[in-house]
C-alpha cells in the first residue's frame, strides 16, 4: 500500500511528481523516491516524508522529462534509504516503483542470488526488477516482453512502472490488485496509484484493469495483457474539481472534511432522493435490485469504519426490509469456510474501494454464487469495479486517514438502499416511507447545526487530552457510533479507547472506571433512552467522567453528566449521521493537542491494500 506517480512528456517531470507524491501520501509516508533521466537513468530516495526528499533534490540540479516516484508503506523490509523505492536491477539500466506484494518473491530471489545477482534491500520489489532484467538477458527480447513474461510468474499484488535508460521517452506499467490510473494530457502522459495527482493536468483518464500492462512510447498509450492479446484503452472523464483534493483553508485535511458532511450527505442523496415527489432511485442498482429484494438473507463484509458503517445498516436492513443480516469483518469472512447460497447478496463497503481484505472477501462470494454490490467512495476502484452493481457515496476525496466523510455518507447509501428495498418488499408503509424521506432531506442542515458544537468541543479537548483510556457507549443505533468514536481517538491521538453496548459494560468494563476515565455516552432520546440513562448512572456511582451526546432540550442527563454535548433531534434510525459528528471533533481537537500528525497518524495508511 504505497502511492505511485509518474510523468512523461514535455514538463519538468520533478515538480509533477513531488506534487503528485504528496497527495498520494495518505497511502504511505515511511519514505519516498523519485527516478530520472539526466544523462543516467538516476534514482533518489529518503526516509521519511515527501518533504525530505524535496529538501534534498532541491539542492540538485535535476532536468527531466520523464519520471517516477514513491511514497511507501513498508511491507517487507523495515523504513528507510535502502528499502524505500525505486529500486535498480543489477546494471542499474532499469529502476521500478512498487504497490502491492510479489508473494513469491523469496523463491524468485533464491534462483536469482544464484545466477549472481545481489541486492541492496529486503524488499520484494526490488526482485521484481532484477527477474525482468534477467528475463531480458535470457531471451534477448524487448524490455516490454521481459515484463510480460516476469509478470505471468508473480504471484501477489502490484501496480508498478517501470523505466529504463535505454528507453529514455517509456514507461512502462502494469497492474494485479494494486489500483493504477494512466492520465491522458495533450502529448503528455500520467500514471498514479488514484486520479488526486493527475486532475489538475487533465480529466481523462484510462483505469488500468488487472493483468493488463500500458506502454507509454513515442506520444501514444498502447495496452496488452499479460497473455499478449492487445486492449482498447477505455477512455474515461472524470467529474473531480482540484480544490476537492486541497485543504481549502482549514489546518487540516480531516477537519475539512469533517465540515464538509453537510455538503457530501447532501451531494450522496442528489438525484436520488426526494421527500417531495416522495422518490427514492438508485440509478446503480438495477439489474439486481430484485436480487436484493428476493434475498433471504444478507451479508456486509468491510474493515474498520466501513465496517462500523455496515453495522449500522444490520439495523436498518432488520427494521425496514425484515431481512436477516451479518455483518463481517472482511479478513476473518474470507478466512473462514463462509456459508453462501446462489443468490445470497453481498454488500461490500469501502471507502477507497482498494481494501484488500475485502477486495478478496467479495471474490470469494462471487465465486461461491453470491450477488456483490459494491458501495464505494472512489468511481473506478477494485472493488467497485469487482461488484456486479452498486451505489456510490458521491463524498468527495477523503484524504485524511481517519475516515469521517466517508462514514456519513455510506450511512446515507445504505439507507437509501434499505429505504428503497423495504418499500419494494412492501415492509414499509407509505406513509413512513415518506416519514424517513423527509427525515433525511433535513439531514445535512442538522450536520450543519452539530458542527456549530466544534468550540464547545474543543474547550472540552483540552480538559480531558492528558488522559490515557477513554470509554465509549451507546445501545442500538448509537451502539456502532460508540465504536467508531472509539476508533477516531485511537487511530489519530494514541488514546487507548474501547467501545461497547452500553449495556454490556456490566459484564466487564465496569471494573475500568474510576474517577481517571471519561466516559463518552451517546445518550440521545431514543427507545433505549431510560436504560441509558441508567449506564450513566452506574458509571457515576464509580466516580467516572461523563461527557453526554444528548438530543437537544435534554434536562435530565444535564443533571448527571459531568459535560453534555447538545445535538438536534432526528429518527433513531438516522442519529449516526448526528451522534458522530461530535466524535469526529472530539477526537481531532485531542490529536492536535497532543501534538499528533491528524492526517497522516503513525504506522496507518489511508487504504490497506495489503492483507
Ligand atoms: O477504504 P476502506 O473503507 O475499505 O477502508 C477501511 C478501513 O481501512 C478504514 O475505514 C480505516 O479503519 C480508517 N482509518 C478508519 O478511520
Amino acid at each position: 500500500m504505497c502511492g505511485i506517480v509518474a510523468y512523461v512528456g514535455e514538463r519538468e517531470a520533478l515538480p509533477v511528481i513531488i506534487k503528485g507524491l504528496k497527495r498520494l501520501e495518505y497511502r504511505g509516508y515511511d519514505s519516498a523516491g523519485v527516478a530520472l533521466i539526466n544523462g543516467e537513468l538516476q534514482v533518489f530516495k529518503k526516509k521519511g516524508k515527501v518533504t525530505d526528499l524535496e529538501t534534498q533534490l532541491n539542492e540538485q540540479e535535476l532536468k527531466s522529462n520523464i519520471g517516477m516516484g514513491h511514497t511507501r508503506w513498508a511491507t517487507h523490509g523495515e523504513p528507510n534509504d535502502t528499502n524505500a523505492h525505486p529500486h535498480y536491477s543489477l546494471d542499474k539500466k532499469l529502476a521500478i516503483i512498487h504497490n502491492g506484494i510479489i508473494e513469491n518473491y523469496a523463491s524468485l530471489k533464491q534462483e536469482l542470488i544464484s545466477k549472481g545477482h545481489e541486492f541492496i534491500s529486503e524488499t520484494d520489489s526490488e526482485v521484481l526488477v532484477h527477474f525482468i532484467e534477467d528475463i531480458k538477458a535470457n531471451n534477448n527480447c524487448t524490455l516490454v516482453e521481459a515484463v510480460r513474461l516476469a509478470l505471468t510468474k508473480i504471484i501477489g499484488a502490484y501496480a508498478i512502472v517501470i523505466m529504463s535508460q535505454d528507453d529514455t521517452n517509456t514507461l512502462i506499467a502494469a497492474r494485479k490488485g494494486s489500483p493504477l490510473v494512466i492520465g491522458l494530457g495533450k502529448e503528455e502522459f500520467f500514471l498514479a496509484s488514484d486520479a488526486t495527482p493527475i486532475i489538475e493536468y487533465t480529466n481523462e483518464v484510462v483505469y488500468l484493469n488487472d493483468h493488463e500492462i500500458a506502454v507509454i512510447e513515442n506520444n501514444g498509450l498502447k495496452i496488452k495483457n499479460t497473455e499478449d492479446t492487445p486492449m482498447t484503452p477505455y477512455i474515461q472523464t472524470l467529474d473531480m474539481e482540484l480544490e476537492a483534493i486541497e485543504k481549502g483553508g482549514y489546518e487540516h485535511f480531516m477537519l475539512k472534511e469533517i465540515f464538509e458532511q453537510p455538503r457530501s450527505v447532501l451531494d450522496c442523496m442528489r438525484g436520488r432522493l426526494s421527500a417531495t415527489d416522495a422518490r427514492l432511485t438508485l440509478g446503480g442498482i438495477r439489474e439486481y435490485a430484485g436480487a436484493l429484494e428476493n434475498a433471504e438473507r444478507l451479508i456486509i463484509v468491510a474493515c474498520g469504519t466501513s465496517w462500523h458503517a455496515g453495522l449500522v445498516a444490520e439495523y436498518f436492513f432488520e427494521e425496514f426490509c425484515r431481512l436477516p443480516v451479518e455483518v463481517e469483518y472482511a479478513s476473518e469472512f474470507r478466512y473462514r469456510n463462509p456459508v453462501i447460497k446462489e443468490g445470497d447478496v453481498v454488500i461490500a463497503i469501502s471507502q477507497s474501494g482498494e481494501t484488500a481484505d475485502t477486495l478478496a472477501a467479495i471474490e470469494l462470494a462471487r465465486s461461491r454464487g453470491a450477488i456483490i454490490l459494491g458501495v464505494c467512495n472512489v468511481v473506478g476502484s477494485s472493488i467497485a469495479r469487482a461488484s456486479h452493481e452498486g451505489s456510490y457515496t458521491h463524498a468527495g476525496p477523503e484524504i485524511g486517514v481517519a475516515s469521517t466523510k466517508a462514514f456519513t455518507a455510506q450511512l446515507t447509501v445504505l439507507f437509501m438502499i434499505a429505504l428503497r428495498m423495504a418499500q419494494r418488499k412492501g415492509t414499509i408503509t407509505e406513509s413512513k416511507f415518506r416519514e424517513m424521506l423527509v427525515e433525511m432531506e433535513n439531514i445535512p442542515n442538522k450536520i450543519e447545526k452539530a458542527l456549530k458544537l466544534n468550540d464547545q468541543i474543543e474547550y472540552i479537548s483540552d480538559l480531558f487530552k492528558d488522559k490515557s483510556n477513554f470509554l465509549y457507549l451507546g445501545r442500538g443505533y448509537n451502539f456502532p457510533v460508540a465504536l467508531e468514536g472509539a476508533l477516531k481517538l485511537k487511530e489519530i491521538s494514541y488514546i487507548h479507547a474501547e467501545g461497547y453496548p452500553a449495556a454490556e459494560m456490566k459484564h466487564g468494563p465496569i471494573a475500568l472506571i474510576d474517577e481517571e476515565m471519561p466516559v463518552v455516552f451517546i445518550a440521545t432520546r431514543d427507545s433505549s433512552y431510560e436504560k441509558v440513562v441508567s449506564n450513566i448512572q452506574e458509571v457515576k456511582a464509580r466516580k467516572g467522567k461523563v461527557i453526554a451526546i444528548v438530543t437537544e432540550g435534554d434536562k435530565l442527563i444535564n443533571q448527571m453528566a459531568e459535560f453534555v454535548i447538545e445535538i438536534p433531534a432526528t429518527n433513531e434510525a438516522l442519529m449516526p449521521l448526528l451522534s458522530v459528528i461530535p466524535l469526529q471533533l472530539l477526537s481531532y481537537h485531542i490529536a492536535v493537542m497532543r501534538d499528533c500528525n491528524v492526517d497522516q497518524p503513525r504506522n496507518l495508511a489511508k487504504s490497506v491494500t495489503v492483507e
